[in-house]
């Protein structure tokens, strides 16, 4: 037998306030059709003014936990997927430890912008199985759109703020693909493509938060092709097929990513969870938020296999496969 982190419950937040394209269409020269043709987004939520990337995370924490049927106190570690902390130091993740009442363990951020969560969730599964943890809340909350160039039309319509999170608990399996539990991680990244997706400022550069820069066409050609190797190299390493998978919850940047490395794939459209219409790119937040929207309304179930993956900047990407 070996260890496995079991996914014991997922919960989600998104802020109130609801923007559509044509809103977005008032303040720069887009318009609705064109942002609906080329990204599949028709409307993001954006977090209220002195709404912070905490408070989102708490919320889907504290969701995650009852849906988990866990208090804080019995968590033994938080991991916080943001590029968007409340502060640049401490980490936003010692906010929610507080938050949840959890006085033991440890809490930390990580930052691989929209691959931040699948990094997060192997980390958290390297504890698990090293057995330094029993019980992990692996966290992606973003407020995007604090970071965007609001007069960029090429990047402010793409991004939305919201927050997922995953309880993870320890628990046995045999080491097959049948085991409950996370079954493989697999990350990577590409520090070449650096200029292709950032932010031009920060701390120790410019000594502030910058804005983010992204040249969209070529971003979108790697994504492609990095999306649907490392989904491969997932499955080859469980021994699977296409067919075996009974989701995918892809990063939410693009619904002509999701589509393109679908046909890549030879994955059907109707087995990967969509938000991005909704939620727009939510970066290290989209896939824990499909992913609670996919099993609070029932699609994926307990048993089913599900394929999480993502792209970001760096380049950063991976992807992780799940038995629920
Ligand atoms: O999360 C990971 C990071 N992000 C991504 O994965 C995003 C990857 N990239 C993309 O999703 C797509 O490349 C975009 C949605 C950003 C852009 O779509 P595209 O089909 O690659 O368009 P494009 O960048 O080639 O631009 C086409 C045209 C350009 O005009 P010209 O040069 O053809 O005259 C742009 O200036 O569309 C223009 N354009 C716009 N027009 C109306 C760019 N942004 C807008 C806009 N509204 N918001």
């Amino acid at each position: 037998m070996i260890a496995r982190s079991q996914i014991i419950g997922c919960g989600s937040y998104l802020p109130a306030r609801l923007v559509t394209n044509a809103e977005l269409a008032d303040k720069v020269d887009t318009t609705d059709e064109w942002i609906v043709e080329r990204s599949g987004i028709r409307q993001r939520h954006l977090a209220a003014d002195g709404e912070v990337t905490s408070d989102l995370a708490i919320a889907a924490a504290t969701r995650a936990l009852q849906a988990a049927g866990l208090s804080g106190s019995a968590v033994d570690l938080i991991i916080l997927a943001t590029t968007t902390p409340d502060h640049t130091f401490p980490a936003t993740a010692t906010k929610v430890q507080r938050a949840i009442g959890m006085k033991h363990g440890f809490a930390f951020d990580i930052q691989a912008v929209c691959s931040g969560f699948v990094y997060a969730l192997s980390i958290a599964d390297n504890f698990i199985k090293s057995g330094q943890v029993q019980t992990a809340l692996v966290i992606g909350a973003e407020t995007f759109s604090r970071i965007l160039d609001w007069t960029d039309r090429t990047t402010s319509v793409l991004f939305g703020d919201g927050a997922g999170a995953v309880v993870l608990r320890a628990g046995r399996g045999k080491g097959a693909s049948q085991d409950r539990g996370i079954l493989s991680t697999h990350l990577h990244s590409d520090g070449t493509h650096h200029d292709l997706l950032y932010v031009d400022g920060g701390p120790s550069s410019t000594q502030t938060v910058g804005h983010v820069r992204m040249e969209g066409r070529e971003v979108f050609r790697h994504a492609v092709i990095n999306l649907a190797s490392v989904v491969g190299e997932a499955l080859t390493a469980n021994n699977l097929k296409a067919e075996d998978i009974d989701w995918v919850v892809p990063h939410q940047a693009n619904r002509r990513i999701i589509e393109g490395t679908a046909r890549k794939l030879g994955f059907p459209m109707d087995r990967m969870v969509m938000t991005v219409e909704r939620h727009a790119n939510t970066s290290a937040a989209s896939i824990p938020l499909a992913l609670t929207e996919a099993v609070g309304d029932g699609r994926i179930k307990q048993g089913q296999l599900v394929l999480l993956e993502a792209m970001g900047g760096g380049f950063t990407w991976g992807s992780a496969l799940v038995r629920m």
